[in-house]
C-alpha cells in the first residue's frame, strides 16, 4: 500500500509537472529531459555489455553503480521537465508527441512502469548481484523505456 502510494505520487509529478524548480524555459526542458534520457540509455549499455552480450567483464560495482544511476533518473521528478509548449508541435527540437498532453492516463502508466521496473533494478543489482537476475529485470526496464517511446515519442 505504501509502495503503491509511493509510485502513484511519482507518476503523478511525472504527469503533473509540479514546479521543482525556478520556472525552465521550453528549451531548457527537452534539453534537460535529452541528457536525462541519454545518461539512462548509457548505464543501460553498460549492464546490456556485462550482463546480456557479455563483451565486458561482469562488474558486480558497476552494475550497482549502472542500476542506481538509472533508478536515479527515473525518480528524480522528470515530469517537471514536460512542460507546456514542449511537444512537437509547438518546438522542433523535440520528438515528444503532443499525444502526451492529451493522454494523461497512458502517461501515468508508463511513469508508473519505468519507476517501478528502475527501482527494482536497483533493488536485484544491490541485493548481491545476480547476473541472471539483472538481465532478466534489465530486459523488464527496457521494455517499459519502450512502452513510453512507442505511446509518445515519434520516430
Ligand atoms: C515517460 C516516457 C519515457 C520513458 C519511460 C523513457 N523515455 Fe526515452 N524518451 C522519451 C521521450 C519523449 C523522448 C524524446 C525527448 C525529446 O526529444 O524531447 C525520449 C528520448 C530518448 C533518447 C534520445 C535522447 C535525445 O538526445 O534525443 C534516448 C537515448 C532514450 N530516450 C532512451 C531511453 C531509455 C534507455 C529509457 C529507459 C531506461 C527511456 N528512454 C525511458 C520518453 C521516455
Amino acid at each position: 500500500m505504501r509502495k503503491s502510494g509511493f509510485y502513484l505520487a511519482l507518476a503523478l509529478s511525472l504527469v503533473t509537472a509540479a514546479p521543482v524548480v525556478a520556472q525552465m524555459d521550453v528549451e531548457d526542458q527537452i534539453n534537460t529531459r535529452q541528457s536525462a534520457f541519454t545518461f539512462a540509455a548509457w548505464n543501460m549499455g553498460k549492464i546490456k555489455s556485462q550482463a546480456i552480450d557479455g563483451d565486458v567483464a561482469y562488474n558486480e560495482q558497476q552494475m550497482l553503480a549502472a542500476a542506481n544511476a538509472i533508478a536515479s533518473v527515473a525518480n528524480s521528478g522528470l515530469g517537471a521537465l514536460f512542460g507546456p509548449g514542449t511537444a512537437m508541435d509547438k518546438n522542433d527540437d523535440t520528438r515528444l508527441k503532443p499525444e502526451f498532453f492529451d493522454k494523461p492516463e497512458k502517461a501515468r502508466e508508463v511513469a508508473i512502469g519505468f519507476a517501478q521496473a528502475a527501482t527494482k533494478l536497483q533493488e536485484v543489482a544491490a541485493n548481491g548481484g545476480d547476473k541472471a537476475a539483472l538481465a532478466a529485470q534489465f530486459s523488464e526496464v527496457g521494455k517499459s523505456c519502450k512502452a513510453c517511446h512507442d505511446a509518445f515519442r515519434a520516430e
